[in-house]
């Protein structure tokens, strides 16, 4: 279980890396450690063999012999001076040599290649080692000792040394364990606690994270999450209005049918009026407000905030648009805003009349009213032609243009509005009803001198 978290893996390998590393170091620094015990030796073996100079014949008496040796911890010495003269202490030895050591030409590979073979071998074994003896006092030293000293010694050596290895990766993998315990896990945990937390509750804000690791890949994730749960945070928040909204519409459009009927009714009423006035007046009225049944009417069977599949048929072009144009003067009496339509008679499309007289519709107000708030005159025209494609029909106004956050939000329900009194649901609506007839709705241009939005609807024979 340790090894499967990232402190644990992160504790055994350091160990072993560390180790690894000593390794390196280990086996030539107990090389080293022979060959200086050696040399220790060599120069004991000098010293004492230098009491024969002292003496005129280079011979000293037997008891002093063995005193020399035994101190200088050898069997046998022997010091050439120069070629012809030579200091020699000895005593039998006790079997026969064997192997040779020379350390005037060592380099690491045989330093380490004889404290191997020499670990390894038999007890009781009597060793040759030859030298330079220090301070140039003599071309060669020799001596002859037992290797068992030598060798515990550098058994010693390489234990202590081992130990102390161990100690030194224990020590790093768990000061490196404590460090990522505290620069890396803690830090992860708390953000994996914090995806948990708004996991649970993703609509409360209190749960999104605030960015403030001190690491800056650990901050950088911390920022791209913080984003995400804002973003999800709000969606989510929108979604909730949108269904508040949505069981408020139908309330209202299950009432305001009922009232509509009545109304209806009423106007029912108006036809066998005797004021020509009233007379002529009726049958749009009537129209209007069957309009306005359907709508409820269809609002509330589909319950949903996706618009209706329409009812395609094949219908005249210019009478939608002389009913949108009318009914828009009907609104605003006094608009000083100059509507002209240039549809012709024949022209036909494959159409859903009430889905496209709300299309038409809502971008004939966008423009009247974009048009008034300048306080100018100005004009909106509709024009439409058929070509290969299907049928294409521009509205184009004289107006200010789009204002940059409509622009931004263009066809996003709710968020484009830019007017005072505006919902931001006029282009959105538009936009999905013409996709609901598989054409589309776009932005031609906007700009200072006006605003011409393009509905292409598909040619009926496809
Ligand atoms: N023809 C136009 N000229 C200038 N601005 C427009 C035009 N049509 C739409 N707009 C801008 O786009 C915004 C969004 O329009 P719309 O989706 O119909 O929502 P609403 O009319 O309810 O605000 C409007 O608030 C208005 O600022
Ligand atoms: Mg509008």
């Amino acid at each position: 279980m340790f090894y499967k978290t990232l402190s644990g893996r992160f504790l055994l390998l350091s160990i072993l890396f560390v180790m690894m590393a000593e390794v390196l170091i280990f086996i030539p620094s107990v090389a080293n450690f022979r060959i200086a015990f050696l040399q220790e030796r060599l120069e004991r073996a000098q010293l004492a063999s230098l009491a024969l100079l002292a003496t005129p014949d280079d011979m000293v008496a037997p008891e002093l012999n063995d005193e020399l040796l035994k101190n200088a911890e050898v069997l046998n010495i022997v010091l050439r001076r120069d070629a012809v003269r030579e200091l020699m202490l000895a005593k039998p030895i006790p079997g026969p040599i064997d192997a040779n050591y020379d350390l005037r030409n060592m380099n690491i590979f045989t330093a380490i290649r004889d404290a191997v073979s020499s670990a390894l071998a038999p007890e009781m074994q009597i060793i040759r080692v030859i030298g330079q003896p220090v301070k140039n006092a003599g071309n060669e030293i020799e001596i002859v000792l037992f290797a068992d000293p030598v060798r515990s010694a550098m058994l010693d050596y390489a234990k202590n040394v081992f130990l102390l290895s161990l100690l030194i990766s224990l020590v790093t993998g768990l000061s490196l364990f404590l460090a990522l315990q505290i620069l890396i896990t803690r830090p992860i945990s708390k953000v994996i606690d914090s995806m948990v937390r708004f996991q649970k509750a993703p609509e409360d804000a209190h749960n999104i994270i605030t960015p403030k690791a001190g690491i800056k890949e650990l901050c950088e994730a911390e920022v791209a999450l913080h984003d995400l749960q804002t973003g999800l945070n709000a969606s989510l928040r929108q979604k909730e209005r949108l269904a508040q909204l949505g069981g408020a519409v139908s309330k209202v459009s299950h009432d305001l049918r009922n009232i509509l009927t009545t109304t209806q009714i009423l106007a029912d009423r108006l036809e066998t009026s005797d004021d020509p006035k009233v007379q002529k007046m009726s049958p749009k009225l009537l129209n209007s407000l069957s309009r306005a049944v359907n709508l409820c009417e269809r609002t509330l069977a589909f319950g949903k905030a996706d618009e209706p599949e329409p009812e395609l048929r094949a219908v005249a072009l210019k009478s939608i648009v002389d009913d949108v144009i009318e009914s828009d003067q009907l609104q605003s009496p006094d608009s000083k805003v100059q509507i002209i339509s240039t549809v012709g008679h024949d022209l036909e499309v494959q159409a859903d009349p009430e889905q496209m007289f709300r299309v038409l519709g809502n971008l004939l107000r966008n423009a009247r009213q974009a048009i008034e708030a300048t306080g100018t005159l100005g004009v909106v025209t509709v024009t439409a032609s058929a070509n290969d494609g299907g049928v294409e029909i521009c509205v184009r106004d004289t107006g200010p243009g789009l204002p940059p956050k409509a622009r931004e939000f263009l066809f996003k329900p709710f968020q484009g509005n830019a007017r005072q009194g505006g919902t931001g649901l006029g282009l959105a609506i538009a936009a999905e009803l013409v996709r609901g007839h598989g054409g589309t709705l776009e932005l031609v241009e906007t700009s200072e001198a006006g605003t011409t939005f393009r509905i292409i609807l598909p040619d009926a024979r496809e």
